[in-house]
């Protein structure tokens, strides 16, 4: 029997390369050897969204995204957290066997509480038992993640061991697998890649937007002049090359070690490869915005299909619970 996969990704809008090599790449391949789930996960926005009323329209921009990526919807159930209800009451079930303890000490949560102190909310700390909701509700196995996410597996196979000692099997462990570029650095250099950084080169910019948002990248710290020879080890964009340019690595360390090229066309080679790898990408996403209907229809067909597997197993979990 296949394994089955699910994964989830906050409904950010245009998706970056970062999400790209960091999960959607992998969510593409999953797709051939397992059962495949993937979910727009509206309510966990929640939890750091005050202003909700780009919500809908990041949904749509970030399912546009998936399929021109190559996820399909013949073969995978795509669809938006909140659409399956079944996963609000799962968490709140879930949240009865979770000692406080253990979510108070997830490291993502105490970063929260730094980033938003005026909005350290209730669902910021049950975060992880969402998540877990979001997993087992479907029985998954297999979790395609990026390294920041591992914690919250951890969490949920905590919490899938204590709910099978307490009132026996229901859910299978589910494990993370890591994504093939797990941490894909943004063009601060730093930070891991992401919209909320501003950090970040999306998938459908157009050429020239992509050429200037690379132009703004750091680079090795230490060429501060033209002339001065590069450390490639150390440069971001330089690792960015690894996907984008992955033949021509050694002539561009040498390059950037002999100071032959300089930052700036360094940065130029990086957005001829990114431009040049993405444009099926965007002719393809072009061509699926232009269909009327076919995303909501995604969705609702996706939604469809998750909720037949959702009933089951909340029958399921409060016939173990003991529930009148
Ligand atoms: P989110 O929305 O932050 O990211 C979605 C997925 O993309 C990966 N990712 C990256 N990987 C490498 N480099 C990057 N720069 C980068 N940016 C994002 C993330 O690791 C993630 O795999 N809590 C989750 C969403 C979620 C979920 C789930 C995931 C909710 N329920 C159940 C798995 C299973 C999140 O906020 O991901």
């Amino acid at each position: 029997m296949k394994g089955r996969v699910f994964s989830g990704a906050r409904p950010t809008g245009k998706q970056h390369i970062g999400n790209y090599l960091g999960a959607i790449q992998s969510y593409v391949k999953l797709q051939q050897d397992y059962d495949c789930i993937y979910c727009i996960v509206d309510i966990h926005a929640l939890t750091t969204l005050e202003d909700t009323h780009l919500l809908k329209e990041n949904t749509r921009e970030m399912m546009l995204d998936w399929l021109a990526a190559g996820l399909d919807p013949e073969k995978s159930i795509l669809f938006i957290q909140s659409h399956v209800p079944e996963v609000m009451e799962l968490h709140t079930l879930l949240s009865m066997v979770t000692p406080l303890g253990w979510l108070l000490r997830v490291a993502t949560f105490k970063e929260k509480v730094k980033l938003q102190p005026h909005n350290v909310n209730y669902g910021l700390v049950g975060y992880p038992v969402l998540m877990t909701a979001d997993i087992v509700l479907y029985k998954a196995d297999t979790i395609p993640v990026g390294e920041d996410q591992l914690p919250h597996l951890e969490m949920a196979r905590d919490i899938v061991r204590r709910f099978t000692y307490l009132f026996g099997e229901v859910f299978p462990e589910p494990k993370a697998k890591l994504t093939t570029f797990p941490m894909v650095i943004g063009l601060d250099g730093e930070r891991k890649m992401s919209k909320s950084c501003d950090n970040d080169v999306e998938l459908a910019a157009s050429p020239e937007e992509t050429t200037q948002r690379i132009r703004t990248a750091f680079t090795d710290p230490a060429r501060q002049y033209r002339n001065d020879p590069g450390h490639p080890e150390v440069c971001n964009i330089y690792s960015l090359h690894h996907f984008y340019n992955p033949d021509r690595l050694d002539e561009i360390a040498t390059q950037c070690r002999g100071a032959a090229i300089g930052c700036v066309d360094c940065k130029n080679i990086l957005a001829e490869g990114v431009n040049r790898d993405l444009a099926p990408f965007r002719e393809r996403r072009a061509e699926i915005a232009q269909r009327p209907g076919y995303v909501d229809e995604v969705f609702a067909d996706g939604a469809r299909r998750a909720h037949v597997i959702a009933k089951e197993t909340i029958k399921e979990v409060k016939e173990k619970m003991g529930l009148p």
